[in-house]
């Protein structure tokens, strides 16, 4: 039996934009959050570097803006930049209201200011604040203990949305995004969410790449969803590819921070040889799109496996107060970083287009947010800084959270909604096509829609695309959904998505580098796909 529920709001997506909104939602709102594994399934707990925010008493709101601006390549949106960095110290100050423990600096404690402030890559100053290496845990737990105090926050593990339910979908007059549907992994059944208001955080689409730094789910569910509901979509040919992910057969998804560089890390070819001056004179330090294709072309040219990360010259103690789960985990590996280089191989780590929104948040459909990765904001342009995505996550969650209030007074809950039909359906007996799809996908998405592009490796990718969607859409009319099945039809279908912007985009800016086009064109454009709906 399939169940019935009724929330003020719905929050799909349990990672640091969702609970940040939740917590700052007033607590005489009902509240659920889902999320579609456990509750720490996102990308938010695995975050190492920190957050970037204007806090150092040297550092200005228009030097994080410029650097932000210059990683972007010309594409950022310089409101939404502005309006980002400065909301970043509210936001910081506000995570540490909540109890997030930042690691401490003695040294600036006399200077009036008690934590430690990092260096990551495109940033001219040191503001990344931090917990060691290990920031994204850190936060998650204390934002998620503080959800686990307050009542009025239902949070629900095991659940994975399948669909928005809009009035335009039902035949209804209004046009406003009313709830979900929302498959219940323990009872197999699907469940039926209405809300007066809906937030996608659903994370990234980095798991598109057959390598990635991100956890199993980052498959794109919100953007899909947003999408066959009407909502425009932005810049989503941006895939940032992180220059050092650990390489080693055992090693899955093991990201080696940026932070490391920071600290004064140096990248070497196999022979030892210092490589990154050769490509920008910021080195090791310049943005991540020219770090990564920097180790890709070096990689290529010499048929090398893997390139190294030396930050073995530093002293061992201060390796391993600095990056103690770096350290450890790669002396699971048999690598000691305070003697040895660790090799290092770049791969798909963070989407930089989304869900088109507004600085509040709203998507297109009435009654419907984005925030966090799942969103486009025009904050990261055509790359993203390093540690801008955390801050991206704080300072719009709060913002989408006012305007959710702003609006309550005007929005009542919409009227009882129909269930999820499933007759017309039956178990699958043939996962293996699921199976076989979902490796097609991720490997021709990395053979062709790469850290180097060209037009005909973009066709080839267009072409295999729209043959899985097809079969995927059979699939998915005649069988039960499962979680594979939901996240293979929503990775597909932005995949195609990612594939159609970059084949609009003649020119190489940023992330998106193409051998058919090298040059930058005059003028820098967002790339925005409207879906048939929205258009109608
Ligand atoms: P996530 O934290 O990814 O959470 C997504 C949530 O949505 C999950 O709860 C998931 O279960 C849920 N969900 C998804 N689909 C569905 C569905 N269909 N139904 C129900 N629930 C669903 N950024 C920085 O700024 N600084 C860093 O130091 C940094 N380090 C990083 C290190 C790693 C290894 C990775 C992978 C990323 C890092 N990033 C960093 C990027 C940053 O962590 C992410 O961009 C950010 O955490 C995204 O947060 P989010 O809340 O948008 O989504
Ligand atoms: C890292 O720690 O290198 C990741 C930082 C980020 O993705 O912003």
């Amino acid at each position: 039996m399939s169940h019935y529920y009724q929330h003020d709001v719905l929050v799909i997506g349990s990672g640091a934009a969702g609970l940040t909104l939740a917590l700052t939602l007033p607590q005489s709102l009902n509240i659920a959050v889902l999320s579609k594994g456990d509750l720490a399934n996102g990308s938010t707990f695995w975050a190492q570097g920190g957050v970037a925010a204007v806090l150092d008493a040297g550092d200005t709101v228009d030097s994080h803006v410029a650097d932000t601006l210059d990683a972007g390549a010309g594409l950022c949106r310089e409101e939404a930049v502005r309006f980002t960095v400065e909301h970043s110290r509210e936001a910081i100050q506000w995570l540490i209201d909540q109890g997030v423990p930042f690691t401490r600096d003695e040294q600036h404690q006399e200077e009036g200011f008690a934590f430690h402030l990092t260096r990551e890559g495109g940033h001219s100053h040191r503001r990344i604040i931090h917990a060691a290496d290990a920031t994204g845990a850190a936060i998650f737990n204390t934002l998620l203990a503080r959800a686990r105090q307050r009542p009025n926050i239902e949070l629900l593990e095991q659940r994975v949305a399948v669909d928005l339910i809009t009035d335009r979908k039902l035949g209804r007059d209004g046009g406003r995004c009313l709830g979900a549907y929302v498959l219940d992994r323990q009872t197999g059944e699907v469940d039926t969410f209405q809300a007066r208001f809906v937030v996608l955080a659903t994370g990234g689409a980095a798991k598109a790449y057959l390598y990635t730094s991100n956890p199993d789910g980052a498959c794109g569910d919100g953007i899909a969803m947003a999408w066959r509901a009407g909502c425009r979509v932005g810049n989503l040919e941006f895939n940032q590819f992180h220059p050092t992910c650990l390489y080693h057969p055992q090693a899955k998804s093991f990201l080696v921070t940026e932070a490391l560089r920071g600290e004064g890390a140096l990248l070497r070819l196999p022979s030892g040889e210092r490589f990154m001056p050769r490509f920008d004179p910021r080195a090791e330090l310049a943005p991540r799109d020219i770090v990564a294709r920097a180790i890709d072309h070096e990689m290529k040219r010499l048929g090398a496996d893997c390139v190294y990360l030396d930050i073995s010259h530093k002293p061992a103690e201060f390796i391993k107060a600095h990056f103690p789960t770096v350290y450890e985990r790669c002396l699971d590996f048999g690598i000691d970083i305070t003697r040895q280089p660790i090799p290092v191989v770049p791969a798909a780590h963070y989407t930089c287009g989304g869900v088109l929104v507004d600085q509040r948040g709203r998507t297109d459909l009435p009654g419907l947010y984005a925030i966090g990765e799942t969103s486009f904001t025009g904050l990261h342009g055509a790359n993203r800084m390093a540690s801008n995505s955390l801050l991206e996550c704080f300072v719009y969650a709060r913002s989408a959270a006012a305007d959710i209030v702003a609006g309550l007074a005007e929005t009542r809950a919409p009227e009882r909604l129909p269930a999820w039909d499933a007759s017309q359906v039956t178990d699958s007996d043939e996962d293996v096509i699921i199976a076989h799809n979902w490796d097609e996908l991720r490997r021709f998405m990395w053979d062709y829609v790469g850290i180097v592009r060209t037009d005909k490796r973009l066709m080839r990718a267009q072409h295999r695309v729209r043959l899985l969607l097809s079969e995927i859409d059979e699939f998915y009319s005649n069988y039960r959904v499962s979680r594979d099945l939901i996240e293979l039809r929503n990775l597909a279908l932005v995949a195609d998505l990612m594939i159609r912007s970059a084949m609009q985009r003649k020119e190489s800016r940023g992330l998106h580098y193409t051998l058919d086009h090298p040059g930058l064109l005059p003028q820098a454009r967002d790339t925005i796909l409207v879906p048939p709906t929205y258009a109608d």
